[in-house]
Order: structure tokens, then sequence, then C-alpha cells
């Protein structure tokens, strides 16, 4: 099994000088962490996992490149590029990428912008991505696509390969749903169901998963169970993976000669003076101004500092082409300036700023070097910068100050932790780094170090992968159960074959679609028709099997010759004869339920309560999904308590609550049929687990299908309503 990697960026970006192509080194943590973790494929003597990475390569080039280009790509990095035009690149990458997912996502909203061509232009490379990857995919291969520039991918992946395993990995946070629903509702759905064609989903944090999981219920409508989420025809499942770092990378890098000489360097270099690094890319979202105001602060408040610190200040050029990101570099320079110039003096400048990208060695040696790390995003969905310090300290002597808003934060407790839009507290954080005991210093990394080499960015890609195998594993039985064509086409033959046939139909979610007003959900002609056929066939009797009262059905269905059971089994209309209680009922006790379902509903805006002759009900898919969750718990454990004395029973159906009359059910209904005649051929389409109990009492023989996903007595599933119709057409055809 080979594993495609799938990513905007490529660990090198190409240009392009007098007629020659030049390789260089890509920044970012997406590129860092799998870098890493392909260079520990490779060099592992038990794991031989080949790979290919495919990716933009970071520019335009010329036709008449693009063979050799290919081809060193394949020979150095195993990697496969993906050609893209400049405008096209602009539209994506420039546009729809970095000026409306990256801002919004990292909560941003007035930076983001909304602009249609943009987001077109972000589907077509989507498109693009996906003709690459089907070009070049083998039988058993499996693709992990990673981050927010691909986000469609999965789906159109899936549409193409149904068999492939896709992955897909968020290295940026993914926001509340607050903020997410400000994208236009088109490109919202589109998004979240892009991302649900992966069989698995990835986050760093356990918040990011939830508020994803929190949009695709309340968005696209499919609920989860611990992150697992059943779509129509599909089982995937979102999950959080903390990224880690090549630890013993960062660890031995900072213990090799050259290392320790470049700190001896730094040390004559900055004698007398403790020294507080900053490194990032130029983003409005590291909070580099924070920082730096907040050390403005501190030099205001702790004269007795100056000319005894210093700030080595590293901003890796990024994304230029993006106003927002100019506009930074411009208020940088000058807040550097001012700092500079208001307590700076001829023997000491209290910050040294370089704007430029430092090569793994030069990196290290200052993460071993400085005293303390400032590390204040706004929003980062981990900070890769925080763990690489943590890892290169050596002599476990530094002090991390981390910001809350970054995933790395819920991992390294032990750092000095901040609010970075409160400049009290960073000075104050500053003041408290420099001054701590080196003991101290020794505790708190210790027990970073510990944690951060246990899950490095090894374990991470293992878990991860590991993960989509398994889920790729679970789908494979589940997809087992589905109705193949042999044996559908043995159905429709056994059908054909049988000299008289039973069908019992469940009408909501398994004829008709499910309707927020249970009164909308009436037969549609296709469904109508559908009946007449199968019940005007005097071979055929069909049994309409419903928890609805009679009297809808008798308005709905009674133009058929369809028997039909109401209640769930209450009553029966058998023979075009009149409706008659299956079993003597009592329904005394719906006077002391009906105030207990009528307060709930009222506590919950969009739910109400049906009463039925046997039975109540109270129904709940037009509230809010959360809040009516949580009021359907605390109603059953109402109900069974207060139900212990009296002979019904409480069911939970699809968003429903219904109380009945004990000793009724489906399958009791279903029995009286069956003991009446003998039938050839019997067959069952139900959707829930009222169902359930039918699918229980049918002899072997019988057909009995679920509609839906989940696991079921049935025996086979069928997708969806759309399906179960299918089916019946083809069987009448
Ligand atoms: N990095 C680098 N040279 C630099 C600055 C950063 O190699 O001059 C690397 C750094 O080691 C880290 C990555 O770039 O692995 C930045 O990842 P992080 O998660 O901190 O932030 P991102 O840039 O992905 O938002
Ligand atoms: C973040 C993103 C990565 C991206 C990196 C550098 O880490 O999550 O996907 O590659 O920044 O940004 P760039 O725009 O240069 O690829």
């Amino acid at each position: 099994m080979r594993l495609l990697i799938v990513s905007n960026r490529l660990p090198f970006s190409i240009e392009e000088k007098e007629g020659k192509i030049s390789f260089k080194e890509s920044t970012g943590g997406l590129v860092t962490g799998i870098s890493a973790y392909l260079d520990s494929l490779k060099n592992s003597s038990f794991t031989k996992q080949e790979h290919i990475w495919i990716g933009w390569p970071g520019s335009e080039i010329n036709p008449k490149f693009e063979n050799e280009l290919r081809k060193k790509a394949l020979s150095d990095y195993n990697a496969y590029p993906v050609y893209i035009d400049e405008k096209s690149m602009d539209h994506f990458y420039n546009g729809f990428c970095n000026k409306t997912i990256w801002p919004l996502f990292h909560c941003f909203p007035v930076y983001t912008t909304y602009n249609e061509t943009a987001w077109n232009y972000y589907k077509k490379v989507n498109e693009q991505f996906c003709e690459a990857i089907v070009k070049i995919v083998k039988p058993d291969d499996m693709v992990w696509v990673h981050d927010y520039h691909l986000m469609l991918l999965p789906k159109l992946l899936k549409e193409k390969l149904p068999g492939t395993p896709v992955g897909f990995f968020l290295h940026i946070p993914f926001p509340p749903i607050e903020i997410f629903r400000l994208l236009p509702k088109k490109w919202r759905v589109e998004i979240l169901e892009g991302l649900i064609g992966a069989d698995l989903i990835g986050f760093h944090t356990h918040d990011y998963t939830q508020n994803f999981l929190k949009c695709t219920l309340r968005l696209l409508g499919f609920d989860h169970n611990m992150g697992n989420i059943t779509t129509d025809n599909r089982v995937l499942k979102a999950d959080t993976f903390p990224m880690g770092i090549h630890y013993l990378k960062y660890h031995d890098t900072s213990a090799l000669p050259e290392v320790r000489q470049e700190k001896e360097k730094l040390k004559s270099t900055f004698t007398g003076l403790k020294t507080i690094l900053s490194v990032d890319r130029l983003d409005y979202t590291k909070g580099i101004l924070n920082r730096l105001e907040g050390y403005e602060l501190f030099l205001e408040n702790n004269p007795e500092w100056h000319k005894k610190v210093v700030m080595l200040l590293f901003v890796v050029p990024s994304r230029i082409g993006i106003d927002n990101y100019q506009k930074m570099k411009a208020k940088l320079d000058a807040l550097v300036g001012k700092i500079n110039g208001k307590f700076g003096s001829l023997d000491w400048t209290p910050i040294h700023y370089q704007y430029k990208y430092l090569p793994l060695k030069p990196l290290v040696s200052l993460y071993a070097f400085c005293d303390v790390a400032m590390i204040t995003p706004l929003r980062d969905g981990m900070n890769l910068v925080a763990k690489e310090y943590i890892a290169a300290l050596t002599d476990k002597t530094g002090v991390l100050i981390l910001s809350e808003m970054a995933g790395a934060a819920k991992e390294l407790g032990e750092a000095i932790v901040i609010n970075p839009n409160h400049k009290e507290e960073i000075a104050d954080a500053l003041k408290e780094a420099l001054e701590m005991p080196v003991e101290q210093q020794n505790k708190r990394n210790s027990a970073m170090q510990k944690r951060i080499q246990e899950y490095d960015v090894i374990r991470w890609a293992n878990d991860f992968t590991q993960e989509l195998i398994e889920v790729n594993e679970f789908k494979k039985k589940f997809n087992a159960r589905l109705l193949n064509s042999a044996d559908k086409k043995q159905l429709i033959k056994s059908f054909k074959d049988a000299g008289s046939r039973i069908i019992f139909m469940d009408y909501d979610g398994t004829l008709v679609p499910f309707s927020g007003l249970p009164e909308n959900a009436y037969p549609d002609e296709e469904i109508l028709k559908l009946l007449k056929s199968f019940s005007g066939d005097p071979k055929t009797k069909v049994v309409i099997i419903s928890g609805r009262d009679k009297q809808t059905l008798q308005n709905w269905l009674g133009n058929t010759n369809a028997d039909m059971v109401s209640e769930h089994g209450v009553w029966i209309k058998d023979n075009g004869n009149d409706w008659q209680l299956l079993k003597p009922l009592n329904a005394d006790w719906k006077l002391k339920i009906m105030p207990i379902l009528k307060t709930n509903s009222d506590r919950l805006p969009g739910s109400f309560v049906e009463e039925k002759e046997f039975s109540v009900v109270w129904h709940y898919r037009r509230s809010d999904p959360e809040l009516a969750s949580i009021r359907a718990k605390e109603l059953i454990d109402d109900l069974i308590s207060f139900t212990a004395n009296i002979d019904v029973q409480v069911l939970q159906g699809n968003k429903v609550i219904e109380v009945r009359n004990a000793g009724i059910n489906k399958g009791i209904a279903a029995n009286y049929f069956l003991s009446k005649n003998k039938y050839d051929f019997i067959m069952a389409l139900g959707d829930d687990w009222t169902d359930e109990d039918l699918f229980k009492s049918l002899p072997d023989n019988a057909y009995s299908l679920k509609i839906g996903m989940g696991s079921s007595h049935a025996k086979y599933n069928l997708g969806n309503y759309k399906e179960a119709r299918k089916l019946l057409n083809e069987i009448l055809n």
C-alpha cells in the first residue's frame, strides 16, 4: 500500500532563472512535520511504506521544464508536482485560500473577503488536484489530503475512487459555528460536504474537532456518536491528533558540535545580556505586534532591565502577494523602529530584527541559546516552533512564553501561558521568565520534553494512518451489509417466481423522507403509483406498517389496496375490512403522561406533542439539535421512572420520543398477517428501531431491508428512501 500525501505546498519551491530551475526549501509547519515523518519512513529499517508527495511546485513553470522538473522532483523528493497556471493560483492561493479561509478560520472576520470568482477558482484547483491524483493512483493506495487549500478534494476523490481510503487533516483551527457560518450558504455546505468525503478527518485539538462536528450537525444535519458520522450512504470519523515534531531531530541537532560552536559565538556577541527569541512567518495571526507591544511595556515598567536584555526577532517572508501581509510588514518595521528609537542607545539595541528564513542549524542554535522564547499567536492551529524550542533545550534551561490561543498550549501547560490580547500580561510574563530560577526551568522543561518526545510527529502520522485503515476495515464490514447486485437479482427472481407474496413497508423514512412537520410528509405521485401497482396485483399483499395514527394512513393511502397497521401495531386494517384493535387496550395512562410531554415541549422551541389513540409522541425534529438531544435524554429518564408502575413502554425513534401501551409492536402485528396465510415471498422494509421488532419476527427466508446505514436485525441495508423506491421500481419492471 503506497501513501499518497497531498498538500498545496511541496517541501520545495522552484525558481526559474536564466533558463535553469533551482529548488528552494519551503517553510511552514505542514512542510516541516510531513517531511520529518517521511524522512523517518525512509530511514526506518522496519517500516517500508512507499510514498509520493503531490503538490504545487511554488510557481508557474515554463512547459519546456515540466518533464525535467517531474523527473527531478521524483528522484530527489519523491514528489509529483501539480502544474497550475499563475492566474488560477492567484485567485486560488492569494484569493480564496488566504483572503477567505485563512482569516476566517483564524477568527479574523474583518480581514475576510467573499469573492465568487475566487471561490470558483478554489473549486477548479481542487478539481485539478483530483485529476492529477487519479492519473497516478494505484488500486491499493491510501490518500492523505492536507490542509485548508484542499477541503473539496476528499469528496471529489471519493466520487472517482470509491474504494480508496481517503484521510484529511486540517493544520489550522476549525472555527466555531458562529464564525464558520459567515461563509455564504452554498460555500459552507460544499466545504463541509467536501470534507466528509474523507473516511477520517483529523484536527489538532478537541475544540476544533467539536467545532467541526457541530457544523456538520447544524449545517448538514449529520449527527455523530463519539466522532463517528453516518451519512445517507457512508460511515466516517472525525478525531483529534495533535501534531508533534521530530523530537530527536531538534534535540540531537542541538547537541551537534557546529551548533554548539554557533551557540558559543552567540554568547560572545550578546555577553552580559539575556536573550528573548521570536521566530515566525510574517502573519497577522502570529501576534508579533502584540508581542512587541508587550516587550515595549516591559521595558517601560522595568528600567532595571535596560541594557540587560535583547530581543532577537526573526520574521520569515510569507504570502507576499497579499495586502494584509504587506501592511503588517510596514507596521512591524515601524514598531521595531519606534521601540529601538525610544529605548536604544549607541551601546544597546533592544531589538535585533531580521526579515529572512533560517535553515535548521542556525534556527536550532538560536533555540538552544536564547533564554526565553516568546510565542504569542492570536490564533494558531498548533505552532511547532514552541515544541521545537523545548526539544532543543538539551540543558533543560530556557523559558517558553506561550499564547493560550495556540493549539500547542493544550500540551505545553508548564510554559508561562498568556493571553496575547493583554500586553500587561505579556510584560509580566517576560519579567517572570527572565527571573525564573534555573531549577524551576529544568522542572518545567523536563515535563514538556517528556510529553512531546512521547507523542512525536511519527506517532501522530502513524496514529492517523492506522485509524484511517481501521475506519476502512469497519466500512468494508458495513458495506458487506448493503444489498449487492447479485442479492438484488435473487430477490427480484424470488418475487417473480412466487405464487403468493407479502411485503411489509414502513412509511416515514422508508418510502418518503422525513419532514419538519409530520403532516407535510404526505405521499407523492411516485409512491402512490408504486403502492397501487404492488397492491393491485392479486398475488401480492402489501401491508403499510407504521407508527402513524389510523386516520392519517386512511386519508393518505386509503385509495390503494394496501392493508395497514397504525400506531406500531395497535390497529389493523385487513382485506378492505374496517380498522380493528389487535388486542384490547386501555389508554387512561395518557392523562398522566400528557402534562409531562406538554411541559417539555413548552421548554423547547420547535418541539410539539402529538396525541394518538393509544400513544403520545413528543417530536423535536425542528428544534435546536444540541439542546433537543439534552432535553430528550432528560425526558427519557423522567418518563422511565414515572412509568415504572404503568403498563407502557417508552421508545426513542428518529427525533421523537413515544410512549405507548406495552405488548404492542410491529413484530406482533406482522405475525397476525403471517399466521393467516402461507407466503412464498416475504419482504420487509423499515428505517428505525421500531422496525427491528418486525425484522426479528420474520422467518429465515424473508428479505428484510433496513433503510439507512445503522446496524440492524435486517439482512441487508439500503442507503435511503430513494434507494428503497429504486428497488421497488426494479421489482416491478
Ligand atoms: N521555520 C524554519 N525557519 C524559519 C522559521 C520557521 O524552518 O526561519 C520552520 C519551523 O522550524 C517550524 C515551521 O517553520 O517547523 C513553522 O511551523 P509553525 O507550526 O510554528 O507555524 P506555521 O508557519 O506553520 O504557521
Ligand atoms: C501554515 C499552513 C500550511 C502552509 C504554511 C505556510 O502552516 O497550515 O498549509 O503551508 O502555513 O504557508 P504557505 O502559504 O507559504 O504555504
